[in-house]
């Protein structure tokens, strides 16, 4: 189909609040690695992977031979029955976690992983709703996670689901409370106490937090946040959430999940995005403890389909086999150090952050002033597909653009990327 004929159907028969990234929007015909092709035959570098999540690379072969392979023996049978993927997959899981973690229970997002989590979290609390969660967070589109997330942009209805409490994001770029890391002790960590003593009746059901705010520009919280933070939530009876739909699977370097580099243990973790390299999927994985205080009866049909067990099982697999992790490390050094350079040169980059293959650059207007430029992140983003560099956006100011390349990425992918950085870097004003 040709590239206006798509346009036009695209602009009849899809609801108008799908979003495009591009003025003029790309549309994809086909991908090998980080190669994407449009129907115009134009190639892209993919330094985006469809949003963290295809995670080794499109059409990986090895991935894509496991799910046809399944396809031909056992597609589809529903949550009703028990099979050997599911049970390979909730092994292989509880593998990945620290001791304790062990009870999976699959859906097909990160929405639902997240829904599911604070739906367990609730009946652990024995009725106790108060959610803990943070701003500039983002948990996805039902209406709970829509309220868990903390951008008006993404919340589209006033609130609808009470006892959620957003406390003050980690965010030493832009500190609420005006305050320096390490001088400050933590004090967003530490008003959670207050929030909590006098926002709720005392006592709370779960703190939920991504490990590095995704949407809201790849936030990094200091090393000791989350300790603080969890010592604060459970001193009230909450359980620790760790959203790792984005950070999972390698994606932040040297550990499998986020949350370890914080050494901090959580009781429910969430999972989605790049945990199948692209075949829609979600995990949600709780301690027996807080697993078994689920005592209602639940289903989800598609949850646990053989086909995305085998994606994800042979995604872990391929993570395992080409040591991602420390691949992820290395090359998102190389990677940093690269926009390292950038900002050095273009004084409109407020701060480069990141970890691992998941790397941001704050854009703002003047470095002292730090007044957001979505603007330069507009014009960068469209320099960028000029040069043939996909890239994505976030932050509450639309200012931050993200960077995070599917994890097989090579050496010379990264230095690619990084020149045609620079060189939409040098058209934006
Ligand atoms: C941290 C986080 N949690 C949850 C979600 C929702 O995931 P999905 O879009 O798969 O429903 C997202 C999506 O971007 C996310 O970034």
């Amino acid at each position: 189909m040709d590239y206006k004929t798509i346009m036009s159907k695209h602009g009849e028969f899809l609801f108008p609040s799908v979003i495009n990234y591009h003025a003029e929007p790309i549309a994809f015909a086909k991908a090998k690695g980080l190669r994407l092709t449009d129907v115009n035959d134009v190639e892209y570098l993919d330094f985006f992977g469809g949003i963290l999540t295809v995670s080794l690379g499109h059409c990986h072969e090895g991935i894509n031979a496991a799910i046809i392979e399944q396809m031909q023996k056992l597609g589809h049978t529903s949550t009703l029955y028990p099979n050997e993927m599911i049970v390979t997959m909730a092994e292989k899981m509880a593998s990945i976690l620290p001791e304790g973690l062990n009870r999976s229970f699959f859906v097909n997002s990160g929405t639902e992983a997240d829904e599911t989590a604070i739906t367990i979290a609730k009946t652990h609390a024995g009725g106790n709703h108060d959610i803990i969660a943070l701003r500039h967070c983002y948990s996805g589109r039902s209406t709970l996670t829509m309220n868990l997330c903390a951008h008006a942009a993404w919340r589209v209805l006033p609130t609808q689901v009470p006892g959620i409490k957003h406390a003050h994001a980690p965010y030493c770029y832009r500190c609420a409370m005006g305050l320096t890391y390490p001088e400050c002790d933590l004090r967003c960590a530490r008003d959670i106490e207050e929030l909590i003593q006098t926002e709720t009746c005392g006592r709370v059901a779960a703190f939920i937090a991504e490990p590095i705010l995704g949407v809201g520009g790849f936030i990094v919280p200091p090393k000791d946040y989350f300790k603080v933070a969890t010592e604060i939530v459970r001193k009230y009876g909450g359980i620790f959430i760790a959203d790792e739909v984005q950070t999972g699977f390698g994606r932040t370097g040297t550990h499998m999940n986020g949350f370890e580099h914080y050494d901090v243990m959580p009781d429910v973790v969430t999972y989605a995005k790049g945990m199948a390299n692209g075949f829609p999927i979600g995990c949600t994985v709780a301690t027996d403890k807080v697993a078994k205080s689920f005592e209602g009866l639940t289903i989800c049909t598609f949850g646990g389909n053989p086909l995305a067990m085998a994606a994800a099982l042979a995604t872990i697999e391929t993570i395992e086999a080409e040591n991602v992790l420390e691949r992820s490390t290395e090359r998102g050094a190389q990677l940093r150090a690269g926009l390292d350079r950038l900002a050095e040169t273009h004084k409109w980059v407020g701060e480069v952050r990141g970890m691992g293959l998941m790397l941001a650059m704050e854009l703002v207007e003047d470095r002292a002033t730090k007044e957001p430029s979505p603007a330069k992140a507009v014009a960068l983003m469209e320099a960028a597909k000029a040069e043939g560099l996909l890239i994505g956006k976030g932050g509450l100011y639309g200012n931050t653009l993200r960077i995070a390349p599917p994890m097989l990425v090579s050496e010379e992918d990264i230095d690619e990327g990084l020149k045609k950085l620079g060189k939409a870097m040098d058209q934006v004003n």
